[in-house]
């Protein structure tokens, strides 16, 4: 057989396709931290209440998340395919594959609107690193002109191109290599910022705002944000964590790897966090001014900082690198599909895959600020839509079918995940009753039922 006609299986088992154990633990960290971590979660969390709705995601994570993480790792390994393969494997019909083939339509769509914002962390950075961006000190207005404008479509193609390029390259020599390099070089330069940003004059306000839990904030509603954020910030119910499974060894430790991720996921976070809000309050700016936050609120702060260009390039870069990491996970789920399905080689299918998920990253980016932002339905713009489907409908539904399968229908799911006998008691129970009934909560909130 041609080496661009074997299975997924056929080279799971080939050294090519396959990550080394430390690979693909960065792998993992690379797909959970993004910008739900460093765009999406400090917006929520300042129009939640701070300190309150962080407790709730640390909750949510450690409850929900965690239990999760390692039965779709447990079912990727064990299944060794993509989401559609493992789960008809593991759930022993065909119609569990097609629920399975829900995860990777959400990873395909994810992809469309996910690919739009990283693109603008591209501009930002370009625009910082040439000092552009601290022009008129109005970055509200900026930011607007920016959507407005079409640069960020081709901001968009290149994300796209370069998460083509990687994946293409493989499992080991393409998406191994580039978080390998990309994860510790961010971690050291969130560091950095984090050093400025803590020693700004409205520090101390920011970090209790962000830490500080002010239980009277507690709604029912932000719980329900909160459990569906950390399911999308630990890239859950969506396949990508179970795909990378299938590229995974029976040495590699499971439960390890589920806290080396939620670890990772909650301190970038974390950080992300104490470097956002003590620079709102310094610089006046709304904790809760939603989606720009990043965009506006960081540029004040960089602006104030010696080599501010630099540092706001570096920070924007790398934000941009930890988009693309999530990108790879995203890319690589539906690309794992086709390879199977069709019997294609990696690049034919990457190739594919990308013009397919371009057919509708672009309505997304038109529609966030540009020509399209004027045509909504039911209030919401084709941005938001796939935003509001992906991770309020397709997301738990697919968390949910995880943990049935793994709870209910897969009987080896225990053993699979080599945990100790009491852990294990504590894992059952939640995939059994805590997981599906939270999950269900934010289900049935999500479509109005509750
Ligand atoms: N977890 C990523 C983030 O926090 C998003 C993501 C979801 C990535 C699903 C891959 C798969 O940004």
């Amino acid at each position: 057989m041609a080496k661009g006609k074997k299975s997924l299986e056929q080279q799971n088992s080939g050294k090519t396709e396959q990550f080394s154990s430390t690979g693909f633990i960065l792998a993992a960290i690379g797909s959970s931290v993004g910008l739900g971590n460093m765009w999406k979660f400090p917006y929520v969390t300042g129009q939640n209440g701070g300190g309150a709705f962080f407790l709730l995601f640390v909750l949510c994570l450690i409850i929900v998340g965690l239990p999760v993480l390692l039965g779709e790792l447990a079912i990727g390994r064990a299944g060794r395919g993509d989401a559609y393969t493992s789960f008809k494997k593991l759930g022993g019909s065909k119609w569990w594959g097609w629920l399975g083939f829900i995860g990777i339509l959400a990873a395909f769509l994810i992809m469309t609107f996910y690919s739009t914002i990283a693109g603008w962390t591209l501009h930002y950075a370009v625009q910082s690193l040439s000092g552009n961006l601290f022009s008129n000190g109005d970055y509200a207005g900026q930011f607007t002109a920016f959507t407005a404008s079409t640069s960020p479509i081709i901001w968009q193609i290149v994300v796209m191109v370069m998460t083509g390029f990687v994946i293409a390259r493989g499992i080991s020599s393409g998406i191994e290599k580039f978080n390998k390099i990309v994860i510790p070089g961010l971690l050291v330069i969130l560091l950095i910022m984090l050093a400025r940003t803590l020693t700004l004059d409205g520090a101390a306000e920011g970090v209790r705002y962000f830490l500080y839990p002010d239980f009277s904030q507690i709604t029912f509603e932000s719980a329900l944000l909160a459990l569906g954020l950390a399911f999308f910030s630990l890239s859950l119910g969506m396949g990508a964590m179970l795909t990378y499974g299938a590229y995974v060894d029976k040495n590699q430790s499971l439960p390890a790897a589920t806290l080396a991720v939620g670890a990772g996921d909650l301190i970038y976070a974390l950080i992300a966090g104490l470097i956002i809000f003590p620079t709102t309050f310094t610089f006046g700016i709304e904790p809760g001014s939603g989606p720009g936050l990043v965009f506006v609120a960081l540029p004040a702060a960089f602006e104030s900082m010696p080599y501010g260009n630099l540092f706001g390039g570096l920070f924007f870069i790398l934000l941009a690198i930890a988009a693309v990491t999530s990108c790879l996970a995203l890319t690589e789920v539906p690309v794992a599909y086709m390879m199977r399905r069709f019997k294609m080689s990696r690049s034919k299918a990457t190739i594919w895959i990308m013009i397919a998920m371009y057919a509708i990253a672009l309505p997304c980016t038109l529609s966030a600020g540009g020509v399209l932002s004027g045509y909504t339905w039911g209030g919401r713009t084709f941005f938001d839509w796939m935003d509001y489907i992906t991770q309020n409908i397709m997301l738990p539904l697919v968390g949910l079918l995880v943990t049935i399968l793994v709870g209910y229908v897969w009987k080896g799911s225990g053993e699979e995940t080599g945990l100790s006998p009491t852990w294990m008691k504590w894992w059952r129970f939640s995939m059994r009753v805590v997981a599906p009934i939270l999950i269900l909560f934010i289900f049935l909130s999500s479509i109005g039922l509750v």
